[in-house]
């Protein structure tokens, strides 16, 4: 699967990575709304564009949703996420003071589909811009539990959409260096 073919977009993709360490230096708001103009270019099943997106930059209200889903994490009976949420030093969102939450319309068939091609441009675009990111699958446990809909209320996400997963993004305080190990072995070339 290697190619010799190079160009900025090819390069950005294999770039970016998953940051987990943030500096304390906001993202500046003309950068994040390039972000999410980036999103809204995402393709989606006959152009239904089932998302929606909360820029979250409320330290306070952060904290409150860390702490809650860190809870959900800890009784939830789940190995893998009992044991993530145990580890010391543990943030869902990584300590980022800007965090972008992707919801998806309820009972769209694509909206998880079309939401997660939204949040690949997003991430790219980031990385574009020299601004670090990290995909926050664990957000989404917050709303799928029974203080879901309070939150969803509070953060002002429109009747109908749920959040699906987060955004968290920042300035890399360390860019991994490591690229996570890829499985090539994963074509069928039919000719
Ligand atoms: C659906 C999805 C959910 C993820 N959830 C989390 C998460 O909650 N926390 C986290 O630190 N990374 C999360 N990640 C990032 C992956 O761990 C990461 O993409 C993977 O290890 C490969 O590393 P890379 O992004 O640097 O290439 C998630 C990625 C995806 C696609």
């Amino acid at each position: 699967m290697e190619n010799s073919l190079e160009n900025v977009v090819l390069g950005t993709i294999k770039a970016r990575r998953s940051v987990r360490a943030y500096s304390p230096k906001k993202v500046e708001e003309e950068k994040i709304q390039a972000i999410l103009e980036a999103a809204v270019f995402a393709p989606s099943a006959r152009n239904g564009q089932p998302w929606f997106f909360t820029v979250i930059e409320n330290e306070g209200l952060l904290e409150e949703m860390n702490e809650a889903t860190k809870s959900i994490m800890l009784s939830s009976g789940d190995e893998f996420l009992e044991s993530r949420a145990r580890q010391e030093n543990f943030h869902v969102f990584h300590h980022a003071k800007t965090v972008i939450l992707v919801s998806g319309k309820e009972d769209h068939p694509s909206a998880p589909v079309d939401c997660a091609a939204a949040t690949e441009n997003m991430l790219l675009a980031a990385k574009s811009l020299g601004v670090a990111s990290c995909w926050i699958g664990f957000a989404g446990l917050l709303f799928s539990s029974p203080k879901g809909e309070a939150y969803r209320k509070l953060l002002q996400i429109p009747e109908g959409y749920r959040p699906l997963w987060a955004v968290a993004l920042g300035y890399a305080l360390n860019y991994p260096g490591e690229v996570p190990p890829r499985n090539r072995n994963v074509v069928a070339w039919v000719r």
